[in-house]
């Protein structure tokens, strides 16, 4: 994308959101995948370099690490033990590819909005053909959709500003999944835990019953988990909870009250 069409943001089709995702793969993503994930950690290990100890609840790899969110992300997956997992906005695919290779006996897909990181996706994993799908996440419920036991995000709707989207991708990931929803996203970009809260509130999540909780990975990284059931894992009552210890910032503080805001909840 030009300079001109950068700077009137206005004129991008997704202006709200933090990217124009028709072009985000060559705008940004390949480039930020290579320099801050590709030089640091693995991001595509090979099979025989990923192991999970079912009694520390921790993922080894053989050479190498993994970044801290992608380590939460298949460490929650171990200690879960879901027979499906759905990825929405999997973007380049590395998790998808990582817990497919690791939990062969899971079956795992992803998905996402963008044409061109579903393209990428699949060149960096060419295995992952038939288990990625292109689908957004903020529009109306399909019954096409996938289903699964675990659906999670990583760095997706934290993104995602654009009038009530990310309401609408909440409620729809808990309407894709039977028992769990994990979110490993910035949780200063959007107030998730009240956010859920009022959705759960107003009537527009699906299930019988809602847990919030806070899942830690080995390596640091902290995510939400949304539970049908109560899980020996911390409750998370507030937003304070799951931004314990993090530097704040008051830019995105106010964004989130903004997004928050413009909710109408329940009837
Ligand atoms: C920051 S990238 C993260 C990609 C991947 N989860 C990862 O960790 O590498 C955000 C991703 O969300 C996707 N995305 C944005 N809005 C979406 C929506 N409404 N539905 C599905 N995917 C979406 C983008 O296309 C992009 O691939």
């Amino acid at each position: 994308m030009g300079l001109l069409n950068r700077l009137f943001y206005k004129n991008r089709k997704f202006y709200d959101d933090d990217f124009d995702w028709n072009n985000y793969t060559t705008d940004s993503y390949e480039r930020r995948v290579k320099g801050d994930i590709e030089t640091k950690h693995l991001a595509k290990a090979k099979q025989e370099d990923l192991s999970f100890d079912a009694s520390t609840g921790k993922v080894s790899v053989r050479s190498g690490t993994l970044h801290e969110n992608h380590q939460l992300i298949l460490e929650a997956i171990g200690w879960l033990k879901p027979k499906s997992v759905h990825e929405v906005g999997c973007g380049g695919g590395d998790h998808v590819a990582h817990a497919s290779k690791l939990y062969p006996e899971i079956r795992v897909t992803g998905s996402d909005r963008a044409e061109g990181q579903l393209d990428l996706a699949k060149r960096r994993h060419p295995e992952l053909g038939d288990k990625l799908g292109l689908q957004d996440i903020t529009m109306p419920f399909s019954t096409q959709w996938p289903q699964a036991e675990l659906i999670y995000s990583q760095a997706v709707l934290m993104h995602i500003h654009t009038a009530v989207s990310h309401f609408v991708g909440l409620s729809n990931m808990t309407r894709m999944a039977s028992q769990y929803v994990l979110l490993m996203e910035n949780y200063q970009c959007h107030n998730f835990v009240s956010d859920i809260k009022a959705l759960w509130e107003g009537g527009h999540l699906p299930w019988e019953s809602l847990n919030i909780h806070r899942f830690d990975g080995s390596t640091g990284a902290r995510a939400i988990l949304l539970s049908k059931d109560k899980l020996n894992l911390p409750l998370l009552n507030s937003d304070a909870d799951i931004r314990e210890g993090l530097e704040v910032s008051q830019r995105r503080l106010k964004r989130s009250g903004e997004d928050s805001a413009r909710g109408t909840f329940g009837y």
